[in-house]
């Protein structure tokens, strides 16, 4: 997949896995990186589908409607990925943080969905829940953040919190923080996460 790795200043930080909002790519996410943790390793990627010419992590039937099988390839993809990446840039694979957007906060949710061990933690902004139809695994004491929107038109406040009932109910350590930007990712959502960030990870 293409990526961007940057060695963090302090090694025994995790590294920060970015993952953009459709029609990002690789350096979307990197200025918010910065403000969450600026001594941590960043492996940035970009997905691998693409809808009109837009960079995305999974093919989507239309607004909202996901791809079911795409979405379990694709995860497994990314999975395979950063295992792949962290040996071949030597960082600590169990200590890997997402933050993902939108899309990309979609598929970092999936791979929580499908992965026991997969993320120490997770920052999803304006995430969906990725799907209904597979069992969780155990997610205890995994941190996710989650930024949502009261009045975000593609993620309504029922599915936010659907989305952090499933993940609290397999034992995860879930915070939703909300605001009422719409889908927007807004610098007060991010200080939020950063706070979180400092208390979590
Ligand atoms: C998705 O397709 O993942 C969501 O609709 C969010 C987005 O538009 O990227």
């Amino acid at each position: 997949m293409k990526h961007i790795f940057i060695q963090g200043k302090d090694p025994i930080k995790p590294t920060l896995v970015l993952l953009h909002g459709t029609g990002g790519d690789e350096q979307s996410l990197l200025s918010l990186a910065d403000l969450i943790d600026p001594e941590a390793s960043i492996l940035s990627i970009r997905g691998n589908v693409l809808e009109n010419g837009m960079p995305r992590f999974f093919k989507r039937v239309a607004e909202g409607i996901f791809d079911l099988e795409d979405l379990e390839k694709r995860t497994f993809e990314l999975k395979e990925f950063i295992d792949k990446a962290a040996d071949q840039y030597e960082f600590d694979r169990k200590k890997c943080v997402a933050i993902g957007y939108s899309n990309g906060a979609n598929i970092a949710a999936s791979l929580l969905f499908y992965f026991e061990t997969v993320l120490q933690g997770a920052i999803l902004h304006h995430p969906m829940v990725p799907r209904r139809d597979i069992l969780l695994p155990d997610l205890t004491g995994i941190p996710v953040f989650i930024g949502a929107g009261t009045n975000d038109p593609l993620c309504a406040p029922e599915e936010t919190n659907e989305l952090r009932d499933m993940l609290q109910t397999k034992g995860a350590d879930v915070t939703v923080h909300w605001d009422h930007f719409g889908h927007q990712l807004t610098m007060k959502e991010v200080e939020k996460a950063a706070e979180w960030y400092h208390k979590f990870i």
